[in-house]
């Protein structure tokens, strides 16, 4: 099927009419924060999943029953679809863990007013491309991604699903409310799971002793997440995501993308990132 079939164009970028509506847009920008919500924002492929299952952990001191009777989607989900219409979020007692894959600029009236605590994952585009790469094959809501170079320009002009990776990531780290948001890598992450879960207790205010963090972390490995059906997105439809061809938690490694692209399309990628993040003053672990 072709983008015009599977997306609507919302304020410029495509989004998967199977998880949006009028009435879930609709219902977006009239959402009303509360000061103690907490929102997790990334570009699609970069750590979403991951941090749906550290932050409930965080926020119940390490309380597996906070991630084990909810699938990650449930448990925290994402305001602008139209799932989020039915979870009754309003009735959700506080503090409100929720999600985002739109940019700072999308947000509605309601955030900039409250400007509630954000938490921002940002990934290595050439693994988060290659990682949708794979999710796309897999997705039925979502355009196949065809030839990979085909699909590597669509991925440069933001023709793919949330839109461009460089206008998202460059979104949140211009953002005003500075201290509200903390923005994070996947690659961090990857090297000091234990520091990084440190890092958003300290953020999110939520005292945590030295057994806990690491109970945390451990639970959050790629290994443990992979077999616990309420966070491998195993519950999400087959039809809607054939984790038979491809699984939804794949590989969790740093630098995939040196087995996905040629050596000119690395290039390629190179040239374009240099041009398009000349102004981004933010020091990404995956430049130095
Ligand atoms: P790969 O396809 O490279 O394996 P998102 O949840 O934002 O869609 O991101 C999905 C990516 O995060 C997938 O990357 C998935 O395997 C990876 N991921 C999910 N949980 C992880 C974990 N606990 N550790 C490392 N990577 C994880």
């Amino acid at each position: 099927m072709t983008e015009a079939e599977l997306y609507t164009v919302y304020r410029g970028i495509y989004i998967p009419k199977h998880w949006h509506s009028a009435e879930s847009l609709k219902s977006f920008k009239e959402f009303s924060f509360r000061p103690d919500d907490i929102i997790i924002a990334t570009y699609p492929k970069s750590g979403m999943t991951w941090t749906q299952e550290i932050v409930p952990l965080i926020m119940s001191g390490g309380d597996p029953a906070s991630v084990e009777t909810l699938p990650t989607w449930k448990r925290v989900p994402w305001l602008e679809t139209a799932q989020a219409s039915v979870l009754n979020l309003e009735e959700r007692p506080s503090p409100r863990i929720l999600a985002t894959y739109f940019q700072y600029n999308m947000m509605p009236p309601s955030f900039f007013d409250v400007k509630p605590r954000v938490i921002n994952v940002m990934r290595n585009p050439r693994d988060v491309f290659t990682s949708a790469f794979h999710y796309h094959g897999m997705a039925s809501h979502l355009v196949n991604p065809g030839p990979q170079s085909d699909f590597l320009r669509k991925f440069f002009e933001g023709k793919v699903m949330y839109g461009s990776w460089f206008d998202h990531v460059k979104s949140w780290l211009n953002a005003e409310d500075k201290e509200s948001i903390m923005h994070i890598s996947y690659e961090e992450m990857m090297t000091d799971l234990k520091d990084s879960v440190a890092r958003m207790a300290w953020f999110l205010q939520k005292s945590l002793d030295a057994e806990a963090i690491e109970k945390i972390a451990d639970r959050c490995l790629f290994k443990n997440m992979k077999q616990d059906k309420m966070s491998n997105c195993s519950t999400f439809p087959h039809e809607v995501v054939d984790q038979t061809r491809s699984e939804f938690l794949r590989k969790g490694i740093v630098g995939d993308w040196k087995n996905q692209l040629t050596p000119a399309e690395a290039e390629h990628f190179d040239a374009i990132y240099k041009n398009k993040m000349n102004d981004v003053k933010y020091k990404f672990v995956w430049d130095s």
